[in-house]
């Protein structure tokens, strides 16, 4: 069953979700031991190549404050909101010097961006140079020895010319000035300057704030100041290294984007017009997220792209179709016509030799060469678009389907809820954010699902449990679901878990349960995280034949195997409270090894997690098991998720 729900709604389920996996009758009798009894030589489906991936969107402060590097809050001045700045920009209070600052509307460094900030100063000297602060995302993060790249849009205001501008990175508490660049007096045309700082020897730390001043009287224009750390791969504005590795180490397959709600926006106007994430950063006007704040577009269609070809994940590109949060659609037929064509021109942006329209805008971007897309997503969530209008055999989905399969037919069609009529989709995408207890019970969903109709992706999906991230009683609850996405994957052929990520920060999150968590200078992987990356990594290519017998209701399984390496993956989750002995058989192997990597990740207590403060709590542990004769006997551990990997010769 697939599910929408308010952030109200899901902070509810998540608060009324029971935390302790109760020990039920079976699990009490968890003790007697279990035979699990593998067919090795009985592969019964591939396993889906493409299984686990990634979905995001700009929730929770995941790219601004989050996976996009840069520092400096709400740098774009822009049309909408503009009182807002005022807020996050706050004049430096120390200095006696005159300063105010205001939005210039008649001047801006671009279309995109026609406004700027006016920063005035009366007063301001050498001794006392005078400006405005920026608080960055609750922090600005400095680690010692390191090179900062600034930049920033400037032109002077007036007859007066306040001389250069200063971007430095101040300590909140000692008020030490920790790096600075310093960006020559404006002219007066629009103009983007840059500068590197380089720390010190100073100690890390996010107890800072960015602060931009002039040190004679005078007036400036400024707008787009940008501050970036140095990045993942060394891209100029790029992602977070941190964020990056976590995502690298899950070795994801896909990612689904831009959304999510992130795609559709609150309303019709506020959808995901991805020629507007386009170019460079001044070329881009920002757009409200749904979830309650300006994005600033820094990461674009564009690179999105470029983090699929880093991570080596294949594009599930979602394109707009017409349907926004509050309800409201345009009608299939004409008026859907011009979205129509901007998804097909999407996608030969995406696709297209440079000697097409679209594919030269690549080029121009810096990415001339095509990038490989399999899947396309038409929409987010249509299901609750009660009106029909996306369903019905004529309706926006079809309208859009017909238009793709024509112009690209290689192209597999993903549809967000079941259609009516004769233009079916290839694969439809389906939801799950559920209690504990509902995904121990549906672990086995899909069993007998019918394998006729189109194939499925979980495109997004998370036991709800834990804040801001997910607890281990979450943590066993998705593993427990994995071991059916796994002996499923004949049917199920991407499964991805959001939201991804989540600034920890309270102001900063809108969704309660979220997979790796992170402030301005720490990120952490939540146990939930953890499964994922044993259940990634550790998988074959092939199903195999497996019967588990006389364990509980709270224990799961899934085997697989990779047939060129010899290799087995047995996956064993214990949700109960108590021990599983089990024994092991593995049958139509020519030899079975002695000895085994066992890699498991456990916890005392459902209630127990991973925190920014205390980020390695639950983390997998390895052991090499040994057995003797045929059977492998071992014991597994209360709560715990466990892959027993075998080399079979
Ligand atoms: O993952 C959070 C939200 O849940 C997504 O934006 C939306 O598709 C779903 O309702």
């Amino acid at each position: 069953m697939s599910c929408r729900t308010s952030f109200a709604t899901v902070l509810a389920a998540a608060i009324v979700a029971v935390t302790v996996i109760l020990p039920t009758r079976a699990s009490a009798s968890a003790r007697e031991r279990a035979r699990l009894t593998v067919r090795y030589n009985q592969p019964v489906h591939a396993v889906s190549p493409t299984l686990y991936g990634l979905m995001t969107e700009e929730i929770n402060h995941s790219y601004d404050g989050g996976l996009y590097a840069e520092l400096i809050r709400d740098s774009v001045f822009f049309r909408r909101e503009h009182r807002k700045f005022i807020k996050i920009w706050s004049v430096d209070q120390n200095a006696a010097d005159g300063i105010s600052i205001a939005i210039d509307n008649r001047s801006g460094p671009s279309r995109a961006l026609p406004y700027s900030l006016k920063l005035t100063a009366t007063r301001a000297s050498i001794r006392d140079p005078g400006g405005i602060d920026n608080p960055g995302y609750w922090g600005v993060p400095v680690w010692p020895d390191t090179t900062y790249h600034a930049s920033i849009y400037l032109r002077a205001a007036g007859a007066e010319n306040p001389g250069p501008v200063t971007m430095a990175i101040v300590n909140s508490t000692s008020g030490k000035v920790l790096a600075q660049a310093v960006f020559p007096a404006a002219g007066p045309h629009w103009r983007r300057y840059s500068a590197t700082m380089h720390t010190g020897a100073v100690a890390t730390s996010a107890d800072n704030f960015v602060r931009l001043t002039v040190s004679h009287p005078g007036s400036v224009l400024l707008n787009v100041a940008l501050l970036f750390p140095p990045t993942y791969k060394h891209q100029p504005a790029g992602f977070r290294i941190d964020l990056m590795k976590k995502l690298a180490a899950l070795h994801p397959k896909f990612l689904r984007f831009p959304g999510g709600n992130f795609l559709e926006g609150k309303t019709l106007a506020d959808w995901y017009d991805w020629k507007l994430t386009l170019g460079p950063i001044v070329d881009r006007p920002t757009h409200p997220s749904p979830w309650g704040y300006e994005s600033s577009d820094g990461i674009g269609l564009l690179e999105f792209l470029e983090w699929c070809q880093d991570l080596h994940m294949q594009p599930l590109l979602a394109v707009y179709d017409g349907y926004a949060l509050d309800g409201m659609h345009i009608w299939p037929g004409p008026q859907l016509e011009p979205y129509v064509k901007d998804a097909l021109e999407e996608i030969q942006y995406v696709t297209g030799a440079v000697t097409t329209k679209w594919g030269a805008v690549r080029a121009r971007d810096g990415h001339p060469a095509p990038f490989p897309l399999h899947y396309v997503e038409i929409g987010n969530e249509d299901f609750f678009d009660r009106s029909g209008s996306y369903s019905g055999s004529n309706g926006r989905f079809a309208q859009f389907a017909r238009a793709i399969r024509k112009a690209y037919p290689q192209l597999q069609i993903v549809a967000t809820m079941p259609v009516k009529g004769d233009v079916q989709p290839n694969l439809i995408d389906e939801h799950f954010y559920k209690t504990p207890q509902q995904f121990l019970h549906d672990a086995n969903y899909f069993n007998h699902m019918s394998r006729t109709g189109p194939k499925i992706i979980v495109g997004e999906w998370a036991t709800l449990q834990g804040t801001p991230t997910p607890d281990f009683g979450a943590a066993l609850a998705d593993a427990a679901w994995m071991t059916g996405l796994e002996r499923n994957s004949d049917l199920v052929v991407m499964a991805s878990y959001a939201p991804l990520f989540v600034n920890v920060n309270p102001l900063a999150s809108q969704w309660p349960t979220n997979l790796i968590g992170y402030d301005a200078l720490h990120s952490y992987g939540s146990p939930s995280y953890y499964a994922q990356v044993m259940f990634s990594n550790y998988l074959g290519n092939q199903v195999v034949a497996a019967k588990l017998a006389g364990a509980g209701p709270l224990c799961f399984e899934s085997v697989t195997r990779n047939a060129a390496t010899h290799t087995l993956y047995i996956k064993i989750v214990n949700a109960a409270p108590l021990p599983q002995p089990m024994t092991l058989r593995i049958e139509g192997a020519a030899a079975v090894a002695h000895s085994g990597t066992l890699v498991t990740l456990s916890a005392k207590s459902t209630r127990a997690t991973n925190s920014i403060r205390h980020p390695r709590r639950i983390v997998p542990r390895t052991a090499t098991v040994h057995w003797f004769g045929a059977d492998v006997r071992h014991t597994f551990a209360p709560y715990s998720i466990n892959v027993l990997v075998i080399h079979l010769r």
